[in-house]
């Protein structure tokens, strides 16, 4: 499973670049707001950290024409940009548009299979499942519907090969379910992803090594 880092902080995706484990970025309207920087300056500091790897940049128009031309826009900053947009009737307008001349799209805000369906059929890359607001109301669907809809990708053709993606991840919990599920990749929050390297057992072997060590060979701390 792909690790995303879901954040427009700069030095959280450096950080998380320097443990080896980034695979890709996702950003959101919120995520920008909350830095409180411009949205293109930002997502172009983003890609010069993590190179290559895929960077998810969310359009904010809803009707078709200036969706079509920020949709447009967005693509154009950077090869390894996906278009983000919500999964609406006009935003996959565009995606069906756009998507055979090369855009890779990230279809967002899907709670459901049929949408997944939707989404993949218009020609999304990505295919985002936001777990945490469909467990935020007590639903307990979101596990199974990461499952049926990595099944459904993988049963059926789509035009862009489409992975799912597990967003809106609140704990350790989801990313244990998105990886049960087959899920294709996760994009985690800083704080989540910290969580991730911890466990209380791992501390205490680490220190009991030490202790053994300092005390065979008569060391000191
Ligand atoms: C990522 O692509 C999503 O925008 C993000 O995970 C949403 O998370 P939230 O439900 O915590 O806002």
């Amino acid at each position: 499973m792909k690790f995303f880092i879901d954040t427009a902080n700069v030095e959280e995706i450096k950080k998380a670049m320097e443990w080896g484990i980034l695979d890709g970025v996702t950003t959101n309207p919120s995520l920008i707001a909350k830095e409180g920087v411009d949205h293109k300056t930002r997502v172009m500091e983003i890609v010069k950290v993590v190179g290559d790897l895929p960077v998810s940049a969310e359009c904010v128009e809803s009707d078709y024409e200036k969706l079509l031309a920020e949709a447009k826009d967005i693509a154009s900053w950077a090869p390894n940009i996906y278009v983000k947009v919500p999964m609406t009737p006009t935003a996959l307008e565009v995606v069906k548009e756009l998507s055979p001349n090369g855009v890779n799209f990230n279809v967002t805000l899907v709670f459901s299979l049929p949408q997944a369906l939707l989404a993949a059929k218009a020609g999304a890359s990505f295919v985002s499942f936001f777990v945490g607001r469909i467990d935020d109301m007590g639903s307990g669907e979101a596990a199974q519907n990461i499952e049926d809809a990595v099944q459904m990708v993988e049963t059926y053709e789509f035009p862009k090969d489409p992975e799912i993606l597990v967003a809106s991840i609140r704990g350790p919990l989801q990313v244990v379910e998105s990886i049960r599920s087959g899920a294709h990749i996760a994009t985690i929050p800083y704080k989540i992803m910290e969580q991730l390297f911890h466990h209380p057992l791992t501390d205490l072997g680490v220190k009991k090594f030490y202790d053994d060590y300092l005390k065979a060979t008569g060391k000191t701390a």
